[in-house]
């Protein structure tokens, strides 16, 4: 791939040329390496003729393009998004001499319906083989798909999507080839026009009073189109799952993203990790990356648990997954000196990763307009992103992003402006502006907004600073330049 284009970013993945979607089957063998799938057009700059792209990673930033992992039979068909397991015990009975064989578990899109099959990899997910008893579920649907699959106890559990029908199935299957239904978890939260790649996964639980180790499940819904912000955004429900169902704790939705640019995450097989779709199906196809000869990169590899947050029930958490290895000259390390001051002119090339850490003082309260402030903008300052923290509580404690002052891309659904509040003061904003993707995580992750920004020029320049904090505040920041990990 070229990957020298402006726009592309340099450690958020991006596929070689071509379109791309999804993250799929996505899983981490026994060596440590990461593997990542996605939903591919190798011919096209927008979506359509479906296969499985393929790139491998020792720590989820420096990826290495592998060949396509998965082609569709006939131009007709496409391999839609689906997930991939390591069947350790051989319950499939294709892995007679390993405990490493892979299975992945994905929707065959025919003309005439939508099926799922399975396929298995004997060389540690770089080459598969469709299963000669395919299809494995055929319910005689044309909306019926992207099935993720996970491990429990002493079967194999399968979440899908019903998709016109707002139903998520849950299939329970001893070998993965025989799949029984077992119950639905139907209409709940936003509807928008369909329901699309289901996530059920366990993960550990952080309770606020106790050192008590516990899990928790979570179930994602993704929508599209009809999100609230328009087009596409993902939605999740913390409970509880048996094997056989699953109960939401309370009735609440909840969004995993506070802007528009983050659809159909997956969790890797049997770790609490993700990687989400940077993009919205609002405008994915035409946006200005397009002139490179690629379309979409994904989002920051994240680390998620699940909090009590008491009255306002179980949150997720999307923590950034360790960015040491892409971090490359220092710009910026200053002890508590961004408080009622500006940090200007802190020049980049690649891109910037900054992180600030927030102390205040307690019971204070803030004046109207205490807030920090960041600006990236172009060379010539024709162009920037915008964005900061407002303090002042009758506000009360929100994020605001906007990107509104980029001119590459002239789009009615391209929403300029995003944000979201939270109960308490952050205490550490982390942001990253790597190209055309533009990310930030309040307190670890708790809030986290991605944004697709299209400048005419690159961004190269960061400032950054706060206003009317009370006395007594502190704030650590220090910034980074991003390698070019291409
Ligand atoms: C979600 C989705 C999936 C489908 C895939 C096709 O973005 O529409 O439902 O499997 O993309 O590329």
């Amino acid at each position: 791939g070229d990957y020298t284009g402006p726009l592309r970013p340099r450690v958020h993945f991006s596929p070689p040329a071509g379109f791309m979607n999804d993250p799929n089957g996505l899983f981490k063998d026994n060596n440590g390496t990461w593997h990542l799938y996605y939903q591919y057009n190798p011919t096209d700059i927008v979506a359509g003729n479906q296969h499985w792209g393929h790139a491998t990673s020792p720590n989820l930033y420096e990826w290495t393009n592998q060949p396509i992992a998965l082609f569709p039979p006939n131009s007709t068909t496409g391999v839609f998004s689906g997930s991939a397991v390591i069947d350790a015990n051989n319950t499939s009975g294709f892995f007679q001499n390993t405990t490493e064989g892979v299975v992945a578990i994905y929707t065959l899109n025919t003309p005439q319906k939508q099926v799922q099959e399975i396929a298995y990899s004997y060389d540690g997910g770089y080459t598969f083989t469709p299963y000669s008893g395919n299809p494995v579920l055929d319910v005689g649907s044309n909306q019926f798909r992207d099935p993720k699959v996970v491990w429990y106890n002493d079967h194999w559990v399968m979440v899908i999507a019903y998709a016109a029908e707002y139903v998520i199935g849950i299939y329970t299957s001893p070998d993965l080839k025989d799949w029984t239904h077992a119950s639905n978890v139907s209409h709940i939260g936003f509807l928008g026009i369909q329901y699309e790649c289901p996530n059920l996964v366990k993960l550990p639980v952080k309770n606020s009073t106790s050192n008590d180790d516990q899990d928790g499940w979570v179930l994602t819904i993704s929508i599209n189109p009809g999100a609230p912000l328009g087009g596409s955004i993902t939605q999740y429900y913390p409970g509880q799952f048996n094997g056989t169902h699953f109960e939401p704790y309370d009735r609440a939705t909840r969004l995993s993203n506070f802007a528009k640019d983050d659809y159909a995450g997956q969790f890797f097989y049997d770790e609490p990790v993700s990687i989400g779709w940077a993009s919205n199906w609002e405008y994915t196809n035409i946006v200005p990356t397009g002139s490179e000869g690629w379309r979409s990169s994904m989002t920051l590899p994240r680390t998620n648990y699940l909090v009590d947050s008491g009255v306002r029930g179980y949150h997720l958490v999307q923590e950034i997954y360790d960015v040491s290895p892409i971090l490359s000259k220092k710009l910026s390390s200053s002890d508590n000196n961004l408080v009622n001051t500006t940090i200007s002119n802190m020049n980049f090339d690649n891109g910037i990763y900054f992180d600030m850490n927030i102390t205040l003082p307690s019971d204070v309260t803030f004046s109207a307009d205490a807030s920090i402030n960041f600006t990236i903008s172009t060379q010539t300052s024709r162009e920037c992103v915008k964005g900061g923290y407002i303090l002042a509580s009758s506000t009360p404690y929100t994020i605001w992003l906007d990107r509104g002052q980029t001119d590459g891309f002239d789009n009615p659904f391209y929403t300029d402006k995003f944000s979201e509040s939270q109960l308490k003061p952050a205490k550490r904003i982390q942001g990253m502006m790597d190209r055309s993707v533009f990310e930030v995580y309040i307190d670890n992750g708790a809030v986290v907004g991605t944004m697709d920004v299209y400048p005419t020029e690159p961004f190269t320049t960061l400032s950054v600073g706060s206003r009317s904090l009370p006395k007594g505040s502190e704030i650590t920041f220090s910034a980074w330049e991003l390698k070019d990990v291409w």
